[in-house]
């Protein structure tokens, strides 16, 4: 009799822990559908702004307001380390480049996936910079979460390597999981 109760309870306990483990396995992660960074000056610097980055169909919109800045073009890269704790931004390591290649253009059919080009900020020193990305991505090899985002000095040239020549590093911030809603 004692026996079999302990029986009984062993396979309640068996069923109970398979329950549970069912449980979990629904409760998956959700995907990452919006991301943002917050643009902090670096030592000397006034340049400070917010980037989105939204998945959207065939790629990764990513919008841009940055305020603080000289007028013209400012180099405008993903960087590998998510860590903007130096105060030169320099911990923030080279262009995000997975796949190792050359930099480019954000427009180049080779470049480093943390390419994006140029701001152009006006006489009043705002940059606004809006277009989809097809190499940039939240998930997977390509994901940019937890990288950081780079503004730089002076105009990327789209062609020096490794960096596009644009100098110091203005401002920077880490991109992290944002409300989609
Ligand atoms: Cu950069
Ligand atoms: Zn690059």
């Amino acid at each position: 009799m004692k026996r079999s109760m302990m029986l009984v309870a062993a396979i309640a306990l068996v069923v109970a822990m398979g329950c549970q483990k069912a449980e979990k396995e629904a409760v998956s992660t959700p995907e990452i559908t919006k991301a943002v960074a917050v643009l902090h000056p670096t030592e000397g610097s006034s340049v400070r702004g917010v980037v989105t980055f939204t998945k959207v169909p065939g790629g990764v919109k990513i919008v841009a307001d940055v305020e603080g800045l000289e007028p013209g073009k400012h180099g405008f890269h993903i960087h590998q380390w998510g860590d903007c704790s130096a105060s030169d931004g320099t911990s923030a390591g080279g262009h995000f480049n997975p796949e190792n290649v050359a930099h480019g253009g954000p427009d180049a059919s080779v470049r480093h996936v943390g390419d994006l080009g140029n701001l152009e900020a006006d006489e009043s020193g705002k940059a606004h910079y809006e277009r989809v990305d097809t190499f940039v991505t939240l998930s997977g090899s390509h994901s940019v979460i937890g990288r950081a985002v780079v503004v730089h000095a002076k105009e990327d040239d789209l062609s020096s390597q490794p960096t596009g020549a644009a100098g110091s590093r203005l401002a920077c911030g880490v991109i992290g999981i944002a409300n989609p809603q």
